[in-house]
């Protein structure tokens, strides 16, 4: 899609991949709304981008419906929307308090369902749009002790391929995004550093121009880094195998 003067609605902007994305689509000539719940630093990066800020909370009951009130009322349309506002949580399935499954399972998987859910038909009435959504490795293969999280990921990846038949012909757009492990405030915020050697994680601006380079040039899916797609083929075509490994390789 042509992204200089398309109006963009990025989620989880106040921070990580969504910041450094904010900044990749003002520099392509986006008219940007940035999205995220840490009002200062989202105003620091609408400032830095032009941007128009518009705090809210996509894991609160109604969050998703009012910031699409608030940004139409701003623009009047949303030509791309980046689904990436997300959080984590690690550790043994039987430690994951009720609240924080729940808040998990509201921000990763069914925000991006109510924004899609009110931004596609407008997209496909004006005969163009497009829909990125972040999700993670980890979606595609499952992690352990990260079970809910995949699980959201998982859920956000079929959201995505069942959207792009369904849209197919419209105009409208799909891109999934599948990062591995990026350098971002991510790890710390829930609650647990990371802690491996490898893979070492890359800089959330790699990410941001995956995602810039997915919507500018309607590409379907996108791992990042590239590599990763072979995990993800390997998962797909031999479970058993990939367990075992992932089981020895950690
Ligand atoms: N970092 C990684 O290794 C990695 C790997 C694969 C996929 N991802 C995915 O990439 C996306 C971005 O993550 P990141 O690494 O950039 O993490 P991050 O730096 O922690 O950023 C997360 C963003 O989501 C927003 N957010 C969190 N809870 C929210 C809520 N309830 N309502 C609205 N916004 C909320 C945050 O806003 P506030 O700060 O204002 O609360 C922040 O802007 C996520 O979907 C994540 O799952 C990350």
């Amino acid at each position: 899609m042509r992204l200089v003067d398309a109006v963009a609605l990025v989620t989880g902007a106040s921070s990580g991949i969504g910041a450094a994305t904010a900044v990749r689509l003002a520099a392509a000539g986006a008219r940007l709304i940035v999205t995220g719940r840490n009002e200062e630093r989202l105003r620091a990066v609408a400032a830095r981008t032009g941007a128009t800020p518009l705090p809210a909370d996509l894991a609160e009951p109604g969050g998703p419906e009012l910031l699409v009130e608030k940004a139409l009322a701003v623009e009047n349309r949303v030509d791309l929307l980046v689904c990436n506002a997300g959080a984590g949580w690690a550790g043994p399935i039987g430690e994951l308090s009720g609240a924080k499954a729940s808040e998990l399972v509201s921000l990763n998987l069914l925000a991006p369902v109510q924004l899609a859910r009110l931004l596609a038909p407008g997209m496909a009435e004006r005969g163009s749009g497009r829909l990125v959504f972040v999700s993670s490795i980890a979606g595609a293969t499952g992690v352990r002790n990260e079970a809910v999280y995949a699980a959201t990921k998982a859920g956000l990846n079929y959201l995505a391929e069942s959207l792009a038949y369904e849209l197919a012909g419209t105009g409208v757009g799909i891109s999934l995004v599948l990062p591995g492990v990026v350098d971002t405030p991510f790890f710390r915020r829930r609650g647990r550093p990371y802690d491996r050697r490898r893979p070492v994680p890359i800089p959330a601006e790699r990410v941001a121009r995956a995602i810039t380079r997915a919507a500018a040039r309607d590409l379907d899916v996108v791992y990042v880094p590239g590599w990763l797609r072979f995990p993800a083929w390997l998962h797909g075509t031999a479970p058993r195998t990939f367990r075992r490994l992932a089981t020895r390789f950690s």
